[in-house]
């Protein structure tokens, strides 16, 4: 029997509720890889400024950005930027990857973005975001979505007149991080406004900020109604959240695993010492809670090899099949 999609992007099936966010840094093909392979239903490219796809020439750096594996689908390409033409253009271009969706970010806060009135500094232009939605969603083959914030600050939290234009203006989905961008990742992120948002608008709405365990999953979900669950910072490192492990559950083996999956993937990808280097800042986040880790051999090596050693010896220091919350008292007991 074919498996029923939990809720579709315009005529894009989404078959799962959880989802890893567009994270600059941390989303890149390798770490999809993983995460889907652990479960989540969707995947975003990390956000590219419109102005990296207008000239003749699209950077690298940028490329890398923009690709994917095959297979991996949905895939949402994500692009930011302040003016409603170029953004189109810029879209216009990624049909060249063939992306199933195309984002249009409205929630970044960096002063870089926001200040110049792109990422969260759209929300105060409800006028620029409905030029941009009306003409994204006339021009383009495929569903248009975007993913906000609550508002600028607290004076000025606009997501319901936001997302009631995204809505009549042919966005497809909206996904909302519960924050404001002065907020920035301060306090906590506003779950009642998520429901609110999503009591307001027809189209499916992700939920977004602050969910860091499996069952904080369900209660967002119902907590807000919202159609699936957008996780960001506590999926560094811990890609068992998709599959809903609990990481106090998990095996030391179970992680040294990933970890050396997860290395794998990016110096295949990279290539050996840009890899390893770009796997430093995953690394720190896999082994955050395990004691007594000789974390600064595994970070400076340079050499695959001589990394697989160490992980090596790791591995055989803590017996595998022990469970994070029991480590300790497993490390002390071995060193006693
Ligand atoms: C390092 C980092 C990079 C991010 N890059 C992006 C991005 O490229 N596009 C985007 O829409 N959001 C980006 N975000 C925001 C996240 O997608 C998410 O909205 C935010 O982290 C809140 O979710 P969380 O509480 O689950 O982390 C980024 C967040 C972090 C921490």
């Amino acid at each position: 029997m074919m498996q029923q999609p939990l809720f579709t992007v315009g005529d894009v099936p989404v078959f799962g509720d959880a989802i890893l966010s567009p994270m600059a840094g941390y989303s890149d093909v390798p770490y999809r890889a993983l995460c889907r392979a652990y479960g989540s239903a969707m995947h975003y490219t990390e956000f590219v400024p419109v102005e990296a796809l207008l000239g003749k020439r699209v950077h690298e750096r940028f490329r890398q950005r923009l690709d994917t594996q095959p297979g991996e689908h949905p895939m949402v390409f994500q692009i930011f930027g302040n003016n409603a033409q170029m953004l189109l253009d810029a879209a216009r271009r990624i049909q060249e990857w063939e992306p199933d969706i195309i984002d249009i970010n409205m929630g970044c806060a960096t002063r870089k973005v926001s200040g110049r009135g792109a990422g969260v500094g759209m929300m105060p232009q409800p006028k620029l975001i409905e030029e941009t939605f009306k003409l994204l969603s006339q021009h383009l083959e495929v569903p248009v979505t975007g993913k906000i914030r609550l508002g600028w600050d607290a004076t000025q939290e606009n997501f319901l007149q936001i997302g009631r234009i995204l809505e009549q203006n042919g966005a497809a989905l909206i996904a909302m991080h519960g924050r404001t961008k002065v907020q920035k990742y301060g306090g906590q992120a506003n779950w009642d406004a998520i429901a609110e948002l999503k009591q307001a608008v027809s189209v499916p709405v992700i939920g977004n900020g602050d969910v860091q365990t499996p069952q904080d999953i369900d209660r967002m979900k119902a907590h807000t109604g919202c159609d699936a669950v957008m996780i960001g910072r506590a999926a560094i490192g811990n890609p068992w959240i998709f599959a809903r492990q609990r990481r106090e559950e998990l095996q030391i083996g179970e992680i040294i695993k990933a970890v050396r999956l997860h290395a794998r993937e990016m110096v295949n990808y990279y290539g050996e010492t840009s890899g390893l280097r770009q796997f430093r800042k995953h690394l720190k986040q896999y082994f955050e809670d395990i004691p007594d880790i000789e974390l600064d051999r595994l970070l400076s090596t340079e050499s695959f090899a001589e990394f697989g050693v160490f992980l090596g010896e790791v591995e055989t220091a803590v017996p595998a099949d022990v469970h994070i919350k029991n480590l300790q008292e497993s490390l002390s007991f071995h060193s006693a």
